[in-house]
């Protein structure tokens, strides 16, 4: 009803939980820090918890004193339902109110068809589809008791797209498509309460993902299929992010954007 869509304004004190947080080079502590910068209390989130709890209090001391804003560094496993209401317990009594979501937690399976175990299929589906969805429902149940709306952003490739380039990512490639599908279900089902949630296809992005595989020598090869001829950097990805969790993106809901300096096309 007209009721429901016509929502509040979030409330200046708002809450971005980005999970993935704990990898130093990683896409998550970029956003975190960007989300920060624009005035969001930021819940930073990682399987590692020693390494997001650091994360936490550096970031806390680089705010302003009188911003009021809050830093959370929290462990949790995604995948694991309990660990996720324990880490939502304690965003619940320590933070402002949840406003956005960015799911950037995931694993990568170098793994080939053959190669693909039944365990290591189900750890990459875990993480990276189900860790998603638990992290979601979550959240947006939230949003909805809120009733300021709220941005959902999640994290596909474009290994989902083209099944993994020029080597074997197929279980990572059902499992980013699954995200996708995921996305587009949660943009069609909390629409109504003003909640957006958006799906973000990044190319080669120069993070530790791939276990420092990615060589400067690897960085050359791939950088010959790519339009913009190099990988993309965190930050890259941390802009496009923003953008979805910011007040510019207020009518873009159900969309897949590849950030990816146009390999896939
Ligand atoms: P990263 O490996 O630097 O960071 C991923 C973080 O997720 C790590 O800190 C790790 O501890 C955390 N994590 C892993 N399993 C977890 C779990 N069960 N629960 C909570 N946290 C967990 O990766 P990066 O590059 O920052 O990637 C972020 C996202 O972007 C991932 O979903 C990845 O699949 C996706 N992506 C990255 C690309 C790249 O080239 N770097 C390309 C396409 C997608």
């Amino acid at each position: 009803s007209l009721e429901i869509t016509r929502i509040q304004p979030f409330p200046e004190q708002r809450t971005a939980i980005v999970t993935g947080a704990g990898a130093a080079r990683g896409i998550g502590r970029r956003v975190a820090r960007k989300l920060a910068a624009e005035g969001w209390s930021v819940v930073a989130a990682d399987l590692d918890a020693a390494a997001v709890e650091a994360f936490a209090e550096e970031l806390a001391a680089e705010l302003p004193a009188d911003s009021g804003q809050k830093v959370l560094g929290v462990g949790v496993d995604v995948s694991d339902q309990a660990a996720v209401d324990a880490a939502f317990a304690r965003v619940d009594a320590e933070m402002p109110p949840i406003a956005a979501l960015v799911n950037l937690a995931g694993i990568p399976s170098p793994h080939s068809i053959f190669e693909l175990t039944s365990e290591i299929w189900d750890r990459v589906m875990d993480v990276n589809g189900k860790g998603t969805l638990l992290m979601m429902q979550a959240a947006a149940k939230r949003m909805v008791d809120g009733g300021f709306g709220g941005r959902i952003v999640n994290t596909s490739s474009i290994t989902a797209l083209d099944g993994g380039g020029t080597f074997s990512k197929t279980g990572y490639a059902a499992a980013k498509a699954a995200v996708q599908g995921l996305t587009r279900g949660a943009a069609r089902e909390l629409g109504q309460y003003g909640i957006t949630a958006n799906v973000i296809l990044p190319g080669p992005i120069d993070t530790d993902i791939m276990g420092g595989t990615l060589t400067d020598e690897r960085k050359e090869g791939m950088s010959s299929n790519i339009p913009l001829q190099r990988v993309g950097q965190p930050e890259e990805v941390a802009g496009l992010i923003a953008f979805l969790v910011g007040e510019d993106s207020s009518y873009v809901t159900g969309t897949s954007i590849s950030v990816d300096g146009g390999k896939h096309m």
